[in-house]
């Protein structure tokens, strides 16, 4: 009907720029996540592994043979190893190294203003629950895993640093996403969905506290109303990975509150003309 709803917060939609901007530069570099903050992503998002000597680095599948010049399993390789192929030749685009967690945070770190992460722990693999130990561990460090609010106080009195990233953690694992409830219980986490709990998060409320739900595509264009239902439950509701103007309109008319996109100079400007 074209009606454009509001978002769970009443804010415009958060434009997440997957993998970087990677519809137009290879996924997972530096320049796809430079594009991205160029284009006016509110958010970027990516992927993480651990390396054979346990560093996390930011590739999609679990071998690297699709997206650099070399083969093999993340797992099985160590970061030097990883760091002698190239990751954007293989789109016919400038050279460009792994691009390990630490790096990306760097990056978001020296944007000229604010952009948030949303942070994807991969599974199965063959670390478990260690990935998210070692995600816990490095946003410690750097005083990105805020704390939860214990005290009951005014939660303006200890508001996050307005210039920080704000990260959040996803995973389509359940027991990813209780794993990272309980290592770091302030940070905003969402449970990936397709096929293991569609019916729960379809009908019902998310699990271990869960507060947000990331869909795909297929399953808004199948069943629209389920944001509206999980808005009267309190959770927000993320679209991945939204790249078509049509599915750009859905997301608008039922309000998505996060859209995760390859285009997010496409997506920026539907958002910012409702
Ligand atoms: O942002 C969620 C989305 O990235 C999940 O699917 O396969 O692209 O990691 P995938
Ligand atoms: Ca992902």
């Amino acid at each position: 009907n074209g009606r454009v709803h509001t978002t769970l917060s009443g804010l415009r939609p958060e434009v997440v720029a997957h993998r970087g901007s990677s519809h137009t530069r290879p996924e997972h570099t530096a320049a796809a996540y430079l594009l991205a903050i160029e284009e006016g992503a509110d958010a970027v998002e990516c992927d993480v592994r651990l390396t054979a000597d346990r560093h996390l680095v930011c590739v999609h599948d679990r071998r690297i043979d699709r997206t650099s010049t070399g083969a093999g399993l993340v797992s099985s390789l160590t970061l030097e190893q990883l760091m002698e192929y190239d990751y954007g030749t293989w789109r016919d685009q400038p050279s460009a190294g792994v691009l390990t967690f630490d790096s990306l945070l760097d990056l978001l770190a020296a944007a000229p203003r604010r952009v948030d992460l949303a942070v994807e722990t991969k599974h199965p693999n063959k670390f478990r629950g260690a990935v998210e130990v070692e995600l816990a561990r490095v946003l410690r460090d750097r005083g990105l895993a805020p704390e939860p609010d214990v005290t009951g106080a005014d939660p303006t009195e200890s508001a996050p640093d307005p210039d920080r990233t704000r990260v959040r953690a996803m995973s389509f694992s359940v027991l990813a996403m209780r794993r990272v409830g309980e290592l770091l219980p302030g940070l905003p986490r969402v449970l990936l969905n397709e096929a293991g709990v569609r019916r729960q998060v379809r009908t019902g409320g998310l699990p271990y506290g869960i507060p947000i739900c990331g869909i795909s595509t297929g399953l808004l264009r199948r069943d629209p109303g389920m944001v509206q239902r999980q808005h009267e439950r309190g959770h927000a509701v993320h679209v991945y990975t939204v790249d078509e103007p049509d599915d750009i309109r859905r997301c608008l008319e039922a309000g998505i509150d996060g859209i995760i996109t390859n285009r997010p100079a496409v997506v920026r400007e539907a958002v910012a003309a409702v």
